[in-house]
């Protein structure tokens, strides 16, 4: 349990969600849910112990979902993603979750509107803009009208860090950051080599994938389409990663958009 009151996956899985020590996995776990209980209510939201339901987009073995099925132990909490041992692990440990194997692309295997809450960390930090839209659009699916989204991003303090040469990505084409920092309207994918070194890590993700970036005003530009962008919390989450804080539109409000895209 390595001082946790959760168990452990093996160094592998770990390792599939950036956390390989067995330390950093429960801790950084536990610190994450709260990070995202801190974006939801320095946004106006209630904190996690007010939603019946909540999904984790991207759970990998549920390094966060058991501290947030804690911070709202009567709450539905649903996990998935598309590393099938992650998932099989976790279901083993986690019991009280339900957790699903779910496909690169969409659509997940939920019912339309059946989360109050969805978040999900360092999952559309890795997707190219078809990915990211298909995926926002999923995921706006799944929400409940009103409800809320926590989603985070490579925002341009990240990307700083990677130019500069703080943070390295070996998966990348070196060069890829010889050019001019993040414009806070834009969006940057930079594919990920495979190669033998990384295939076991990127297990059941087979469409682009890589590091993303997203300027806040191309977040707040392009994702109205399917949410309201509430809140842009910088670093809000893993340190470095910017906390999205978006609620899902009403049914009414796409009614009026849809009968205005017609005339
Ligand atoms: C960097 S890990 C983060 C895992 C977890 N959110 C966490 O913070 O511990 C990214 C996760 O996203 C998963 N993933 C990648 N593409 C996905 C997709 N299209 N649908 C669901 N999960 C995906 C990967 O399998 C991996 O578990």
């Amino acid at each position: 349990m390595a001082g946790s009151d959760q168990p452990t996956p093996p160094r592998r899985l770990r390792a599939r969600v950036g956390a390989p020590g067995a330390r950093e996995f429960a801790e950084g776990g536990r610190a994450a849910a709260a990070e995202l209980e801190a974006a939801l209510l320095a946004s106006g939201s209630p904190g996690f112990d007010a939603y019946a339901s909540i999904l984790d987009f991207g759970c990998g073995s549920a390094r966060v979902l058991p501290h947030v099925h804690a911070l709202a132990p009567g709450a539905r909490c649903a996990g998935c993603d598309v590393d099938e041992a992650a998932v099989a692990w976790a279901t083993r440990a986690h019991p009280g979750l339900d957790l699903r194997v779910s496909a690169a692309s969409p659509p997940l295997p939920f019912a339309a509107g059946s989360f109050q809450l969805v978040y999900s960390i360092s999952v559309l930090s890795h997707l190219d803009e078809a990915g990211q839209d298909a995926w926002l659009a999923e995921l706006a699916r799944v929400l409940l009208p009103g409800g809320v989204a926590l989603l985070s991003v490579h925002g341009p303090d990240a990307f700083a860090q990677f130019r500069s040469g703080a943070v390295r990505s070996a998966w990348c084409d070196p060069a890829a950051f010889e050019r001019p920092e993040l414009g806070a309207d834009e969006f940057v994918f930079m594919p990920y080599r495979r190669s033998i070194w990384n295939r076991s890590e990127l297990r059941g993700v087979d469409t682009a994938y890589g590091l993303a970036f997203h300027g806040p005003d191309y977040v707040r530009r392009r994702w109205p389409t399917w949410f309201e962008v509430v809140n842009v919390v910088p670093a809000g989450v893993t340190d470095w990663q910017d906390v999205i804080v978006c609620r899902a539109r009403s049914l009414q409000a796409m009614d009026v958009d849809a009968a205005g895209e017609e005339q």
